[in-house]
């Protein structure tokens, strides 16, 4: 797309008149037809990006970008910079193509590996639309056979969020839509929840005091459950340089 084309659909984004499918159609199939489903819709993206912006965070994960919606929308709203992790490298393919076309690829990363701790460490805005889900999902609701996907990896990787956020600093903040199926430390304060899509965004944020437990987002809503586990020593070095 040439500068003048991106004008156009950006400025319905900006407006809020952007359907998800416009949006979707720099997309081929079969991400395009997965979409309702896969990606998180343009309304949720734009409200997530300024929720983990405003605090002024100069960098945002997104863990399991997928085809890269939310970080392209994310760029194309607020000055921020946005990573995506993700594992399948068709979807790292697509988002990196969608990111060029619409002219946000200075300030969009898309970079094919699996979360891991130390990918995830020194963030300090994350967001997750239920990116593990897919392990406790029959084959023929996968998205394609690519990657391994069986629930001992979908509890592996829950616990590396949850100990990402026990590590998180003061401020630090995630945004989560379908929640992301672990533990939210009681240390961080749910300062905005609105239902939206297909389910509800929320935004948490770190507060300055010790965890006493731990919110669980469920289909009834958030519940509180005691006594969270502390940050562990090895964990808490990736703390430091924060983006
Ligand atoms: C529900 S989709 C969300 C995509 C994107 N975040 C969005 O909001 O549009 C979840 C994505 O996470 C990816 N994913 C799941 N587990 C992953 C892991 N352990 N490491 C990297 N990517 C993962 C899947 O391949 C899929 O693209």
């Amino acid at each position: 797309m040439n500068r003048h084309a991106v004008a156009a659909p950006l400025a319905r984004l900006r407006s809020g008149r952007l359907t998800d499918e416009e949006f979707d159609s720099v997309y081929r199939d079969p991400w395009r037809e997965v979409s309702a489903r896969f990606w998180t819709p343009v309304r949720v993206a734009s409200l997530a990006a300024i929720w983990l912006t405003e605090g002024g965070a100069k960098t945002v994960l997104d863990v399991g970008s997928g085809v890269g919606k939310l970080c392209i929308i994310g760029a194309s709203l607020t000055p921020a910079r946005f990573v995506g992790i993700e594992h399948r490298h068709s979807l790292i393919t697509a988002a990196r193509t969608a990111a060029r076309q619409l002219n946000v690829h200075r300030r969009t990363s898309f970079l094919h590996a699996q979360a891991s701790l130390p990918r995830m460490r020194g963030y300090s805005a994350i967001y997750v639309f239920n990116p593990f889900a897919e392990n406790l999902y029959s084959h023929l609701a996968h998205l394609d056979d690519h990657v391994e996907l069986t629930e001992k990896r979908y509890w592996r990787d829950v616990s590396l969020v949850e100990q990402t956020l026990r590590c998180l600093p003061r401020g630090g903040r995630i945004v989560t839509y379908h929640g992301y199926g672990g533990r939210i430390p009681d240390n961080m304060d749910l300062r905005r929840e609105q239902p939206i899509g297909t389910d509800t965004l929320r935004l948490w944020v770190k507060a300055d005091r010790p965890p006493t437990g731990a919110y669980l987002e469920t289909d009834g809503g958030v519940v509180h459950v005691p006594s969270a586990r502390g940050c562990s020593a090895r964990v808490l070095q990736f703390g430091s340089n924060l983006r």
